[in-house]
């Protein structure tokens, strides 16, 4: 099918001015042309962030999933593709048994086997180049008669989005089959009972879309943006905390994906996560089946009060009685 990854998510918020202010602290820019009242955030490879208020009528409405509705929550993924004639394909394969519609420019939109509101279209964004830090090290010498980049505070601009996660109440199943035989993801990696770590069909990403189950949780969870490094992750989180947004987890590592990551509470909605050094899959990976997630999952975390927690802790509106 030839998904590459996330293009763009549409947030319904209740408060819009925070929710922008939140995506400018984080490290995306404010595109030029985008109103007050339904910005439009840009990350460094052309990815957006679409914010409007909840209470817009033209927003993809809440899945019924939803026991209670959550006051913001992201509303609608437009994943990229490479061609035209993926769309074709898409809308082939998903126009068999639900609705598809076509915007004026092209992006397909329709629904997932939960319901969540998902969309396609040829993608956006563009390949992005970053020369390797030059550090020092044993027996290694990268930067000569300079200080490092890191040595001095700098604002970090977020570069994509990789993944985003889904709570997928116990028909798992069901939403794994929908992305792997609908849509072409491919399996890096399952854990009993917590869930699946899925990739694009055309993509190196460990994960672009991580289906968890907790219980009978239902919603998104997060959306998890890359950044250089950890030099850039760190300042991320400094930044975020100085700016007063309150830190979910981290900064830690994760043992399935290797990443770095640190995630914040986003007044958009659920969480989001920063990171960096996501391990590239390939065609030569098989898929692995796990009985538990090695190590608790985080190889190293800074914060005692991490010890324990996963992502998506917490409390969350929609599972308020
Ligand atoms: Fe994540």
């Amino acid at each position: 099918m030839g998904i590459s990854g996330i293009d763009s998510l549409t947030y319904g918020v209740a408060d819009v001015a925070a929710s922008r202010r939140f995506f400018e602290d984080w490290g995306l820019s404010l595109l030029d042309g985008a109103t007050d009242s339904a910005p439009v955030l840009q990350l460094a490879d052309g990815g957006t962030i679409c914010l409007r208020a909840a209470s817009d009528t033209a927003l993809p409405a809440l899945p019924p999933g939803y026991g209670q509705a959550p006051p913001s929550t992201m509303r609608e993924v437009i994943w990229g593709v490479h061609h035209a004639d993926d769309l074709q394909a898409i809308e082939a394969e998903l126009g068999r048994d639900r609705p598809v519609t076509r915007d004026a420019d092209g992006t397909l939109h329709t629904r997932d086997d939960l319901g969540y509101a998902i969309g396609f279209r040829v993608t956006r964004r563009h390949a992005l180049t970053h020369e390797a830090v030059r550090d020092n090290g044993p027996g290694r010498i990268g930067r000569i008669d300079a200080r490092a980049e890191a040595a001095l505070p700098y604002r970090v601009r977020q570069q994509r989005m990789v993944h985003l996660v889904y709570w997928v109440p116990r028909q798992s199943q069901q939403m794994l089959q929908f992305y792997v035989e609908r849509l072409g993801f491919h399996v890096t990696e399952s854990v009993k009972n917590v869930g699946h770590f899925l990739r694009c069909g055309a993509s190196g990403d460990h994960h672009n879309l991580f289906l968890q189950t907790r219980g009978d949780n239902y919603g998104f969870q997060h959306v998890a943006f890359e950044l250089r490094n950890i030099d850039d992750v760190m300042f991320c989180g400094q930044h975020m905390e100085q700016q007063g947004w309150k830190s979910h987890l981290g900064p830690g590592r994760h043992v399935l994906g290797s990443n770095v990551y640190w995630y914040f509470w986003c007044p958009a909605g659920g969480i989001v996560e920063a990171g960096c050094d996501l391990d590239f899959i390939t065609d030569h990976w098989p898929a692995k089946e796990l009985e538990v997630v090695p190590a608790g999952g985080s190889s190293w975390f800074v914060r005692a009060e991490d010890a324990g927690l996963r992502p998506g802790h917490g409390d969350w509106p929609q599972f308020k009685a």
